[in-house]
């Protein structure tokens, strides 16, 4: 019986099995290839998403809406600012709602211990997908984006190592939704995982947990370790990436003292030379060039940050497919 995934949420990868995963992967496969052959695909036409903002966004913005373009329907941009939530319409109503008009609910909310459990409250009451834009646990497209990317790069992904590196970016706390989604979707995919962090920038417990328990399920490796080189040697895919301390400290000036700590936890090339000879260097974006990553790997040819962004487009518009059509 094939598998229906019409009407499910996607807060987090963890939600969906492997199976309907794949799915997603499969009709982002095709989507991609429609487009680069200019076949029009109106799988949502005249359907309609509402994308809600608390927090800014390049990619993710556009490539939501742009996706619902190229599926025939429409994405509205919402800003928290300019709706009734700025005047205190909980949840629960605007999930009503929203419900009784369009298709579709996508949030990015990364208020930290506020935003996942905003987009599992609006879940509760919508009877249309909420579909997670990132929160302050989780960025599922984006760690499906990553994947797509690293199976069009290596075919088969079973074997391959993935290091998750944390880098030192000063400016802001970023969240933890990264690392978090990443350790746990790879494993089942049976990519092998090292986490690579400083002791004040461990990940919550709860998701280094659940991502152990996937890794032994799937039969591979999950390991933690505070050395930097660690996540490089003998990788096949790296993705060094900023994160707050959050888990030691919510105090936004201890946050950023901490990220001043570790200023040599940046990846240059000679981190790069550490992994096998087609190591790949992969980061979500925006990247903090100087402090996260030289210029000279960003823009080098183990690079494919361009290609990760452009598969937030394809993954994208086969959840809203699935789920929305
Ligand atoms: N990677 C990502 O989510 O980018 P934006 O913050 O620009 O949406």
């Amino acid at each position: 019986m094939a598998i229906d995934v019409k009407g499910k949420d996607f807060i987090t990868t963890q939600d969906w099995s492997v199976e309907e995963l794949e799915r997603i992967f499969t009709l982002a496969a095709e989507l991609k290839q429609a487009k680069r052959e200019g076949r029009p695909t109106p799988l949502l036409a005249a359907k309609t998403l509402y994308m809600i903002f608390f927090d800014a966004s390049t990619r993710t913005r556009n490539s939501f809406e742009t996706g619902m373009t190229q599926l025939g329907g429409h994405g509205i941009f919402l800003s928290p600012d300019k709706m009734q939530i700025s005047h205190g319409e909980n949840a629960r109503d605007t999930a009503n709602v929203l419900s009784r008009y369009g298709e579709g609910i996508a949030i990015r909310h990364c208020a930290f211990r506020e935003g996942n459990d905003y987009l599992r409250e609006v879940a509760e009451h919508a009877s249309i997908p909420v579909l997670s834009m990132q929160d302050d646990v989780y960025h599922p497209c984006q760690i499906l984006a990553d994947y797509l990317t690293i199976r069009e790069k290596f075919g088969e992904t079973k074997g391959l190592k993935i290091g998750v590196a944390w880098t030192s970016a000063p400016n802001y706390v970023r969240p933890l939704s990264v690392p978090q989604s990443l350790i746990l979707m790879m494993p089942r995919f049976g990519l092998d995982v090292t986490l690579a962090v400083p002791p004040e920038f461990r990940l919550m417990p709860e998701i280094e947990e659940q991502a152990a328990k996937n890794a032994a399920e799937a039969g591979v490796k999950f390991e933690i370790t505070n050395r930097f080189e660690d996540a490089f040697e003998d990788a096949d895919v790296v993705v060094p990436k900023s994160w707050g301390p959050l888990m030691h400290t919510t105090d936004h000036a201890k946050g950023l003292a901490l990220i001043e700590k570790y200023p040599t936890w940046r990846c240059g090339k000679e981190h790069m030379a550490l992994g096998k000879k087609h190591l790949i260097y992969m980061h979500p974006l925006p990247a903090d060039r100087g402090r996260e990553v030289t210029d000279e790997v960003i823009d080098g040819p183990q690079s494919v940050v361009y290609d990760e962004a452009e598969n937030r487009l394809h993954v994208q518009k086969a959840l809203m497919a699935l789920t929305m059509g």
